[in-house]
């Protein structure tokens, strides 16, 4: 059984969870992940360096870490578009570029996945993490990054995945359920909201489903790694 009703992740919906959860979603990122997103992100903007990039687009940005992450990664070298639907996050999200005075590297746009502004091929990279698992018509969003991609341009995706390991993927169900909602109470925030990302997660296609997703977007080459005994996975692609 589906534990997220297809019509919970509307698209209405969940753009105003996220306005809710605005505020403290950094805060709460680190500590649930107990900082690995840092290094996730990381390794996502190493994955960007196969290919030599100019202009890359980060869609569902939220506040901007990941395309911070690409303008480090590539020494301010690249100009980084962030897209979200979010207006809450955007405008942390600029304030933080504004603050690490990236403004002249990195924009941003209010935008739906589904429905890129953009014209066809104009970017090297797409990049998204922890987006797609919220996105309404995944499919839909996944054709979109291929149409914006030039040729032989990459996809990057940083997801939340199931845990390999038994003891890990015996306790992870209970780790999300119960104790994210709780963390997310003491440090100032929505339970709710945090009882639904963990619920996205438990249904989110598995590493090798996904793989077949991305495929059938029209993207080639799609390729997967599982990072911290699974509980993420990296998946990449070119056009
Ligand atoms: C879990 S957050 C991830 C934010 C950021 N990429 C990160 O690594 O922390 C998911 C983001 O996806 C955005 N989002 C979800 N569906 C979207 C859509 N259809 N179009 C644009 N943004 C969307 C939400 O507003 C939210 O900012």
């Amino acid at each position: 059984m589906n534990l997220v009703d297809h019509k919970e992740r509307d698209a209405k919906k969940v753009e105003r969870m996220f306005s809710r959860i605005a505020s403290r979603y950094d805060l709460l990122n680190h500590v649930l992940s107990l900082g690995l997103d840092i290094k996730w992100r990381k390794e996502v903007a190493r994955e960007t360096g196969r290919i030599n990039c100019r202009k890359i687009l980060d869609v569902c940005t939220g506040t901007g870490d990941m395309a911070m992450e690409l303008c480090r990664f590539w020494k301010g070298n690249v100009s980084i578009e962030g897209i979200d639907f979010s207006h809450e996050l955007i405008g942390i999200g600029k304030k933080k570029v504004k603050k690490a005075n990236l403004s002249n590297r990195i924009t941003f746009r209010e935008g739906d996945a589904e429905r890129l502004p953009y014209k066809d091929e104009q970017f090297d990279a797409i990049t998204i993490t922890f987006g797609l698992r919220n996105i309404h018509n995944r499919l839909r969003a996944l054709k979109e990054f291929h149409r914006v991609t030039k040729p032989e341009g990459c996809f990057v995706c940083l997801e939340f995945s199931r845990p390999t390991n038994t003891f890990f993927a015996k306790t992870y169900p209970l780790y999300l359920t119960k104790l994210v909602p709780l963390v997310s109470k003491m440090l100032g925030s929505d339970p709710a909201a945090y009882q639904y990302l963990g619920n996205t997660i438990q249904d989110f296609p598995l590493p090798e489903n996904l793989a077949g997703l991305i495929e059938s977007a029209g993207w080639k080459d799609v390729s997967y790694k599982k990072l911290a005994n699974g509980i993420v996975a990296i998946h990449r692609a070119r056009k």
